[in-house]
């Protein structure tokens, strides 16, 4: 049987006690699996990913990790911590956030340097990292002279080459271009293939399609709307529609316009979310 790598039982978390952000999360997430974290704006995703590195803690209920409470005592404990950041690595939405060094090789080094990692191991880890995210001639130049796509790519680079065993990643490839995006999702299943367990939020369900085998779609009441099976919840027009995650197409012919929502699946057998006509 796999482990749980992590649980949450009826998690609640609000930003400075007043921002209510989730409000009553159960999950569980199976070491190797490979789970998305779908929903609106503001629905709590980056919130949730944040409970899972131990960034926050929760208000109420509980978040384990290997049977383990994550808790301001957990992390107090420097083994545990130790122990932890070698095993998870986490990917910020925001890249700014991962970039403080000089330069990008110092900023992708930093993290195996402070948990004194193997220097040979990290090194061919870096090599194929950066192949893969073409990202080589970007080592000597500073964070903040890079375009927003490049800094997400330096970012995952510094957590990549840590070789964690659970990577979780907050929307990797928004921002992206198509090829590097392709790339990532390339790495993340060579990574799972590996054994690794992979979490990510995203808005695009392509990329849920071929990342992602369970997905938690939050919904707007910052509680779980639905979770299950990909193929169950890509499918799902009306749960996809209730919860922004549906394209809306317009289209105008002189005075009249109409729109139709685009279903990710469309051309697998799901049936189209409907058309509406204005005049
Ligand atoms: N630092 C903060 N202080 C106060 N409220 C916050 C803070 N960060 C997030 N929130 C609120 O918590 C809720 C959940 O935010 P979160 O960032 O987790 O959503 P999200 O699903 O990741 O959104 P997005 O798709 O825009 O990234 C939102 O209502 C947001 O306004
Ligand atoms: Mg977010």
């Amino acid at each position: 049987m796999r482990d749980k790598v992590f649980s949450l039982k009826e998690v609640y978390f609000s930003y400075l006690g007043r921002f209510p952000a989730l409000c009553g999360i159960d999950a569980e997430i199976l070491s190797g699996q490979k789970v998305a974290v779908v929903g609106a704006n503001g629905s709590g995703k980056s919130t949730f990913l944040s409970l899972l590195d131990g960034l926050i803690f929760a208000d109420k209920g509980e978040v384990r990790f290997l049977g383990r409470e994550l808790n301001g005592r957990a992390f107090s404990d420097d083994n545990f911590l130790r122990d932890f950041r070698r095993k998870v690595g986490f990917v910020f939405q925001n890249p700014e956030v991962q970039l403080f060094c000089p330069t990008i090789k110092e900023d992708i080094l930093f993290g195996p340097l402070q948990l004194g990692l193997d220097k040979a191991k990290t090194e061919s880890c870096l090599e194929r990292v950066s192949e893969m995210l073409g990202i080589g001639g970007l080592f000597e130049r500073s964070p903040h002279q890079l375009s927003i796509g490049e800094k997400r790519k330096a970012a995952l680079a510094s957590v990549l080459v840590m070789d964690p065993e659970v990577l979780i990643l907050d929307e990797p490839t928004a921002g992206l271009d198509p090829s590097t995006s392709r790339n990532i999702i390339d790495l993340l299943l060579d990574e799972s293939s590996a054994g690794k367990t992979v979490v990510i939020s995203t808005h695009d369900l392509h990329v849920v399609e071929e990342v992602a085998e369970e997905v938690y779609v939050l919904g707007q009441d910052r509680r779980v709307a639905s979770c299950g099976k990909m193929r169950d919840i890509l499918s799902d027009a009306a749960l996809l529609a209730a919860n922004n995650l549906t394209h809306i197409h317009s289209h105008r012919h002189g005075a009249l316009s109409h729109t139709h929502s685009h279903l990710h699946c469309e051309q697998k057998g799901c049936r189209d979310g409907g058309l509406n006509k204005k005049g």
